[in-house]
């Protein structure tokens, strides 16, 4: 397979040709969420809300199906992507543009039903998306928690909240995924993530290599965050029940869905 582009492709926009080409059989992911909301009695008069819409999966094609979902992400470059894409499929979405530590300002507090930040993107509640940052894990799981809270206050009794991240078991890889063509240039796509355990930090990008070997791309990195530190943070700011989820589509990441 081949990814191609018209012109060079902004971080946000390879992301999500990955997602659709790549990473995920939309439709049956979409399903598997479906099933996921029949079970847990959410229909289409429920409040949904995703904290980290990025560039809009599955948002988007949930919006498509009826349901109905406020949006919002820190990022322009991903915002971007999303609106393109709702105008595209005739949907009349927007993105707030806000960090989590925002939420309290502009969301009600015991109001959601459900809510989504997945794709890994809770790990980087402390920063680190896109940008290099010292990480200090201190601090990191002092953001986690105080991020986590604002997640728990978004919901209503008995809501609940999809959150997922990276597998523990994942190993250091550098691998080309895919071959890109941009205009008429060729590039390959990799894959990169480094972990250094005993610094706990993960770093990840994903990076084009042109034909001379030179590689461009952004960095990613945080604290090596375990599932279990998330699953006790989750219950210390007080989910009542907080289970591993799986989904066959899933691959990529852990998913737990903590109970308000
Ligand atoms: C890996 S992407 C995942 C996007 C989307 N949920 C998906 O599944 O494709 C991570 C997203 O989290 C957003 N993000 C990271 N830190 C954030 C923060 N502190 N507040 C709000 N959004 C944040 C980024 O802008 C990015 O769109």
């Amino acid at each position: 397979m081949k990814l191609k582009f018209k012109k060079e492709p902004r971080f946000a926009e390879l992301w999500d040709a990955c997602l659709y080409n790549l990473l995920y059989d939309t439709k049956k992911y979409v399903n598997e969420i479906l099933k996921l909301f029949k079970k847990n009695k959410i229909s289409k008069k429920s409040k949904i809300i995703d904290v980290s819409v990025g560039t809009g999966f599955p948002a988007l094609e949930l919006t498509k199906k009826g349901y109905k979902i406020d949006c919002m992400d820190s990022m322009q470059d991903e915002i971007n992507v999303f609106s393109r894409k709702a105008k595209k499929k005739k949907l009349n979405l927007r993105c707030k543009k806000l960090t989590w530590l925002q939420i309290p300002k502009h969301y009600k507090k015991n109001y959601y039903d459900f809510s989504f930040c997945r794709g890994n993107s809770f790990i980087y509640a402390a920063g680190g998306w896109n940008k290099s940052q010292k990480v200090d894990a201190k601090k990191s799981l002092k953001l986690y928690e105080e991020t986590l809270k604002i997640f728990y206050d978004l919901l209503k009794d008995g809501g609940l909240l999809y959150i997922d991240k990276f597998k523990d078991s994942e190993k250091p890889h550098k691998t080309k995924v895919v071959e890109i063509q941009i205009k008429d240039k060729k590039y390959d796509l990799i894959f990169y993530n480094e972990i250094k355990n005993k610094l706990n930090i993960r770093s990840s990008a994903m990076l084009l290599r042109d034909k001379t070997g030179k590689e461009i791309g952004l960095p990613n990195i945080t604290y090596l965050l375990s599932k279990k530190e998330l699953m006790n943070m989750l219950r210390k700011v007080g989910f009542s029940s907080i289970k591993e989820m799986s989904f066959k589509s899933e691959k990529h990441f852990d998913i737990i869905l903590a109970k308000k």
